[in-house]
This record gives C-alpha cells, sequence and structure tokens, in this order.
C-alpha cells in the first residue's frame, strides 16, 4: 500500500505552485506577521479599490503550511468586498485546502492575521478607525492558543 502523505494534494498544488507570490507596488495595505514559535514570517500586499480588493500578493518565508494557506488567502480574497474577506477564518482556508495536519493548523493562523494586519494598515493609512478587532493569537510553548 502506497504511503500515505500527511498533507492534501491541494496543499502540495498551492505549496509546489503558490499563486500571487510577490509583492505590489504602492499597496494600499501591507502586514506583516510572524510566528514566534517557529520563525516564520509572512507578508501581504493589497490593492483596494471601493472597499473591494482587487489584488492581493504574498511574500512567505515559512513551512509549507504557510505558503499553501497564503496562497489559498490570496485566492479566496482577491475581488472580494473587505467585509467578505473579514469572514474568512484560518479553519476556512484549511477546509479550502482539503485540511491540514493538526499539528500544522497554526499555520493557516498566519494567513488570516497578515490579511488582517494588511487590512489595519488599509484604514490607519486612510486615518480611519478599523472597524474590526484585530489582535494577534498567543502562544503557549510550541502551541498556539
Ligand atoms: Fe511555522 Fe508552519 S511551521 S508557520
Amino acid at each position: 500500500m502506497a504511503e500515505q502523505l500527511p498533507y492534501s494534494e491541494k496543499v502540495m498544488d498551492h505549496f509546489t505552485n503558490p499563486r500571487n507570490v510577490g509583492e505590489i507596488a504602492n499597496p494600499d495595505g501591507v502586514g506583516t506577521v510572524g510566528n514566534p514559535v517557529c520563525g516564520d514570517v509572512m507578508k501581504m500586499f493589497l490593492k483596494i479599490e471601493n472597499d473591494t480588493i482587487v489584488d492581493v500578493k504574498f511574500k512567505t518565508f515559512g513551512c509549507g503550511a504557510a505558503v499553501a494557506t497564503s496562497s489559498m488567502v490570496t485566492e479566496m480574497v482577491k475581488g472580494k468586498s473587505i467585509k467578505e474577506a473579514l469572514q474568512i477564518t484560518n479553519n476556512a482556508v484549511a477546509e479550502a485546502l482539503g485540511g491540514l495536519p493538526p499539528k500544522k493548523l497554526h499555520c493557516s493562523v498566519l494567513a488570516e492575521e497578515a490579511l488582517r494586519s494588511a487590512l489595519v494598515d488599509y484604514y490607519t493609512k486612510k486615518g480611519l478607525a478599523v472597524p474590526f478587532e484585530y489582535k494577534k493569537h498567543a502562544h503557549q510553548g510550541e502551541t498556539c492558543l
């Protein structure tokens, strides 16, 4: 019997062929978040017009799951309104990838946080109040809380 890979085909696809990698010149919002446990870092760039995310790019220095979740998040939010994008949770991203091994679920938190952090930057740059709650998640040892 063939050995079962811990990652779904979709995770492997987005890891080996990530979508929307790169930077956006003069972005409307940029967010950088890091996972203090593993040291992985994710940077997300947004172009926003009329409250709609018209373009999104990312750079991730991290594990395969972090790259795959970043890639999937960019696909899920492109063309969406900010309000719709904020409904996307890390669990929804993991689900869209066909699931992640439990030990790797924390990597998807990074993608959700990078998006929110970029949106905080967008509102701050415009001098507007941030219309959602934003707090980075905490860690206990090697586990996300
Ligand atoms: Fe660091 Fe996945 S191990 S984000």
